[in-house]
């Protein structure tokens, strides 16, 4: 992605330090092998030690230094000692929340442990993958978009408290993104990207400081303006983003009227 001067004079400084959640797959483990890239000190986590361990081989590669942990996000009190004992030895300079569905509370246990160590250094960066769907509800997935809404404006709010301290806080909305997730969804994906591509948008974002990474364009618009469209309208725009999910043994594990969300 080539940068015009001006572009670059705005950004901040290439992270040293990035832990990121959900790191062992999809758009996690595309933004650990982007940092890689950077050579940068990576913390990844995620509950599948095995695929954390393939994901951190390849990161090495690229000429990272690479440590996983396999924690399960909602595990509030180890995820806050490792993070801890990490950012000890080198400080963290971005913290991406990514991993989990419906994990508001895996969002909150990620990013609380590192506040207090960011703001003593008046220094950090935190991510936080919400979705296009916290702008518009979807008939499939009220609790996921209830889920992503809630994340987008706690990182809103979180980015006004932690400005005065020198902490940016960016809310990452990504729309159609080609993961083992939407594998399993059946449906309309329109613009659907690659993991890659989502993740060098999210690191310009990051960069650059934006309050809300929301990408492709169209689609951010489009979700923009079906949030705020009254009920009779939003009757004809739900229909074309209906979609079913499959379990990973096969078989519709829900359709447009069964029970919903995702899994
Ligand atoms: N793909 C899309 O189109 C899309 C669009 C909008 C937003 N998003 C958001 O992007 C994020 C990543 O999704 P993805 O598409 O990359 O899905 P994915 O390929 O299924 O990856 C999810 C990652 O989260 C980890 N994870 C899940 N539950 C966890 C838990 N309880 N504790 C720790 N790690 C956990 C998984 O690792 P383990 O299985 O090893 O635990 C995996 O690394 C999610 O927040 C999702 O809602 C995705």
């Amino acid at each position: 992605m080539q940068l015009s001067a001006t572009e670059s004079a705005s950004m901040l400084p290439m992270p040293r330090t990035i832990v990121i959640t959900g790191a062992s797959s999809g758009i996690g483990e595309a933004l650990a092998l982007r940092y890689a890239s950077e050579r940068a000190r990576l913390g990844l986590l995620g509950r599948n030690r095995e695929r954390l361990d393939r994901v951190a081989a390849e990161c090495r590669r690229h000429g990272a230094e690479a440590h996983v942990a396999a924690i399960d996000v909602r595990a509030r009190s180890e995820i806050r000692g490792w993070l801890e004992d990490f950012d000890r030895a080198t400080p963290v300079d971005v913290l991406i929340a990514n991993a989990g569905v419906m994990a508001v509370l895996g969002v909150l246990n990620a990013i609380h442990p590192l506040l207090p160590r960011m703001m003593s250094r008046g220094h950090g960066q935190i991510g936080i993958v919400g979705s296009l769907a916290g702008f518009i509800p979807l008939p499939d997935a009220p609790s996921y978009c209830a889920s992503k809404s809630a994340v987008l404006s706690y990182g809103l709010a979180l980015r006004s408290l932690l400005r005065p301290h020198g902490i940016g806080v960016s809310v990452i909305c990504p729309g159609y993104v080609t993961t083992p997730m939407t594998q399993q969804e059946s449906g309309w994906k329109p613009f659907e990207m690659s993991a890659e591509r989502a993740a060098a948008l999210i690191c310009r974002g990051l960069a650059r400081n934006r309050p809300i990474i929301a990408f492709p364009f169209l689609l951010a618009l489009l979700s923009r303006i079906g949030g705020i469209l009254p009920d009779r309208g939003r009757r004809w725009t739900d229909v074309p983003f209906r979609f079913t999910v499959q379990p990973h043994g096969g078989g519709a594990l829900r359709s447009g009227g069964a029970p919903p969300d995702h899994p």
